[in-house]
């Protein structure tokens, strides 16, 4: 198994980090969103309008698919972490990286839109990451700061991968 599994709340940078690290570690990047996407022909909005347990129950079957994989960086959706049976999986995946990044910044920068949990707004965060947090740290085997630049978090992440 050499996988590197993103966790964190929306627009902590898994996307744009876990490309990044993909690419200077000639790894596979894989963004769960776009793999339930495509894998059911569906939308993430459209599934939450189903209901988010329905949305859940395949955001967690993936997980599945996602044991099999190796040298790929993994982009889990944010809330992935908010079943408990989904983090010993997590673990089983790859090395568990929660990007931890200042909320200020995120409400700054976040796209929103495809994002049905911040349809009210980004404000949201501040009570999403109250909620998630410990379930963030409980899931990861470690926890990185992103305040810096793209390229700062990527030698981050890969002084603790090699
Ligand atoms: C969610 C985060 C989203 C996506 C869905 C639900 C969440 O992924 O999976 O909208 O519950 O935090 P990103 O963290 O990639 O935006």
């Amino acid at each position: 198994m050499s996988n590197i599994v993103l966790i964190g709340i929306m627009g902590c940078g898994k996307s744009t980090v876990g490309k990044a690290l993909a690419k200077a570690l000639q790894y596979q990047f894989i963004d769960a969103d776009d793999y339930l996407v495509d894998k059911y022909q569906m939308s993430i909005p459209d599934m939450f309008a189903i209901s988010e347990d329905y949305f859940r129950d395949r955001e967690s079957a993936c997980l599945d698919d996602f044991v099999s994989k190796d040298h790929s960086v993994i982009a889990m959706g944010g809330g992935v972490i908010k079943r408990a049976e989904n983090h010993p999986k997590l673990k089983k995946i790859g090395k568990v990286i929660y990007l931890d990044r200042p909320i200020e910044d995120i409400v700054n920068d976040v796209d929103t839109s495809g994002r049905p949990l911040l349809k009210d707004g980004a404000e949201k965060l501040y009570a999403l990451d109250k909620e998630r947090r410990a379930l963030y740290e409980a899931a990861a085997d470690v926890q990185l700061i992103n305040d810096g630049s793209v390229e700062d978090m990527v030698a981050k992440i890969k002084d603790h991968w090699e």
